[in-house]
């Protein structure tokens, strides 16, 4: 039995039966299709090399809910960028009741810029809910840049990796600002309900912030969060979106065919070096998304796979419109029962 082992240690040519997740840690790469393990692939159409894209399916006991995003999420997402989020609710989700909005200046570049962030609650659901909105206008969108690259990445959350300081200051801003003392004040009357976190775009990057700040300040155990991001950027680095993914079962990214956002950055524009990744798991509507069109959960992340496996054709129209609805007017006019008006495409 010992010397089995010692030969198969000094034969790294030889296959032993492995999984992707202990062929990539011994720095060789894993063929998805053949289910092999080896150092030089002549031909493979999914390669590979990194744990964090090794294939994997949600935890069934967290799996994805088209519906439920289509309804809930998609409300919560666009209640964002009303004044009276209760009139989301109200239309759309009528059990969700509205705690408090939170709109703070968050760049200390320019005081004009607000982010926004609110609290609501569901007793029949038995939820707390924490969502924020996205990027609202070309100065912040320019402003959000220029802080990216010029602040580059920074650990947070021990050695778990590092994300964006710019995003990681928005989300501290908004926490300062009242989020925290809402979430508090929710958390001590409803002590038992799980939580909710999401966001489109910036709001997406700013719920993966707040559910690793939660979980790593001991507010909340990850399996009682979920978590769904819609068309966000990358946030972080290799490690980090690897400790999220294996951190959070309940952790969704959902991605609308062409929609430009979710392909970028590709690099820390800071050093031009350190390669992004997203956490895990991407779902991805190569299409209206209107009900009953299909999606892709996808096994692997950022590579070759999935959404990203698209660099041609990219569009902005993608990104504003999710389930076949304009985010941010739907949102806006308190996401009115009838959609058509805010549909890119009639069906
Ligand atoms: C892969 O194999 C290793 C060692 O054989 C084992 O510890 C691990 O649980 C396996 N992982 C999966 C995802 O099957
Ligand atoms: C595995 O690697 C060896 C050399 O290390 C190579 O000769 C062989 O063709 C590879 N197998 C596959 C399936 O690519
Ligand atoms: C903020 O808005 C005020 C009033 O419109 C304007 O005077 C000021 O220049 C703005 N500041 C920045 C940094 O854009
Ligand atoms: C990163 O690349 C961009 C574009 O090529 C360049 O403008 C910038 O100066 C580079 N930054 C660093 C820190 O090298």
């Amino acid at each position: 039995m010992i010397l089995i082992i010692l030969l198969l240690g000094i034969l790294p040519g030889l296959s032993i039966a492995q999984n992707c997740s202990s062929c990539v840690s011994s720095g060789n790469s894993w063929c998805v299709e053949s289910s092999q393990c080896n150092s030089t692939f002549v031909a493979c159409k999914t390669l590979i090399s990194l744990q964090l894209n090794c294939p994997a399916r949600p935890d069934p006991r967290y799996a994805y809910d088209d519906n439920f995003m289509r309804t809930q999420q998609l409300a919560l997402a666009a209640a964002s960028h009303t004044t009276n989020p209760q009139l989301c609710f109200d239309n759309q989700t009528p059990t969700i009741k509205l705690f408090r909005v939170r709109t703070v200046s968050c760049y200390a570049a320019n005081p004009n810029i607000s982010c926004i962030g609110y609290t609501a609650y569901d007793v029949s659901q038995k939820v707390l809910i924490l969502s924020f909105r996205g990027s609202s206008g070309d100065v912040q969108n320019q402003l959000m840049s220029a802080e990216m690259a010029s602040g580059g990445l920074h650990s947070y959350f021990g050695n778990n990796g590092k994300i964006f300081k710019t995003i990681y200051d928005n989300f501290m801003f908004l926490w300062n600002g009242g989020i925290e003392q809402d979430l508090r004040s929710l958390k001590y009357k409803y002590p038992g309900f799980d939580l909710w976190v999401n966001g489109h775009s910036l709001g997406g990057m700013l719920s993966w912030v707040a559910s690793s700040h939660l979980v790593t300040n001991g507010m909340y155990t990850p399996e009682r969060i979920k978590v769904v991001a819609m068309g966000s950027p990358r946030l972080g680095d290799y490690d980090f979106s690897l400790w999220y993914s294996s951190t959070f079962p309940y952790s969704y990214h959902i991605v609308h065919r062409l929609d430009l956002i979710p392909r970028v950055p590709v690099i820390d524009p800071n050093t031009n070096t350190t390669v992004l990744y997203h956490p895990r798991t991407e779902v991805w509507y190569n299409n209206d998304m209107n009900p009953e069109d299909p999606y892709q959960i996808c096994e692997e992340t950022d590579g070759n796979y999935c959404s990203a496996s698209v660099t041609e054709g990219l569009t902005w129209s993608d990104h504003g419109y999710y389930f076949n609805v304009y985010i941010p007017q739907w949102g806006k006019d308190g996401c009115p029962k009838n959609r058509r008006p805010y549909a890119q495409t009639q069906n």
